[in-house]
């Protein structure tokens, strides 16, 4: 059995965390060994990098600084945890990876897909999500819910506009890899969403408990 990279991806307040909360209690009734990281963030440095991204610091940062930011971080949790983990044949649930560059960085700023891919080559060498769980949600509901938690930080007080560019470039990468994708309908009721993340886990990862 090797180990098994699944990361969890959507827009602001799609359910991410519900999810990942499914996850774990289904993995832990299977007897399923598993660890659990987000991103940005992970390790001591990484999650400094996260309050320097996501806090109003009032210096504006430029779009390949945001880049550069997530990608130190990747290296940072890559390096501690993720790579590590996997080699230990653990599966590793990972809140927000790559696919969220691609995402928010190149759909969302409108940075280079491929100057994305040049990095993502650098910092990762072939570490690959196994599969994404991807919650997708019309941006108008997810914003009603973040801000429905309370103060939004930096990346959330993007216009609307920003999240609609979010969320096509998330469905535009499930189309491209859809043996990598599996995409929830998140906007439904929690039975309904719990019962599509279960359908998927028992297809995806049943062979492993
Ligand atoms: P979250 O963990 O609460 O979802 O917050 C992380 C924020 O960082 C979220 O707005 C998405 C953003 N983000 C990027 O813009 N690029 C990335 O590569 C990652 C991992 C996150």
């Amino acid at each position: 059995m090797s180990g098994f990279f699944l990361t969890i991806e959507g827009c602001e307040g799609a359910g991410k965390s519900t999810a990942v909360n499914l996850i774990k209690e289904w993995m832990s009734e299977k007897g399923i060994e598993f660890t659990e990281t987000r991103e940005p963030g992970g390790t001591r440095v990484a999650e400094d990098i996260r309050s320097l991204l996501l806090s109003h610091h009032g210096e504006e940062l430029s779009d390949t600084t945001e880049l550069l930011l997530m990608f130190a971080a990747r290296s940072q949790n890559l390096f501690h945890n993720i790579e590590p983990d996997l080699s230990a044949d653990k599966v590793v649930i990972c809140d927000r990876f790559t696919d969220a560059t691609y995402a928010y960085q190149g759909g969302g700023r409108g940075l280079e897909q491929e100057q994305i891919a040049t990095l993502e080559n650098l910092v990762q060498g072939s570490c690959r999500p196994d599969m994404t769980l991807l919650m997708d949600v019309d941006p108008e509901v997810g914003m009603a819910r973040a801000r429905g938690r309370g103060e939004l930080d930096r990346i959330e007080q993007e216009k609307m506009d920003f999240f609609e560019r979010v969320r096509e470039e998330y469905l535009n990468r499930s189309k491209t890899y859809p043996q990598q994708y599996e995409v929830i309908n998140a906007g439904g009721s929690l039975e309904q969403v719990k019962q599509q993340i279960l359908l998927v886990l028992e297809r995806r990862l049943g062979e492993r408990s």
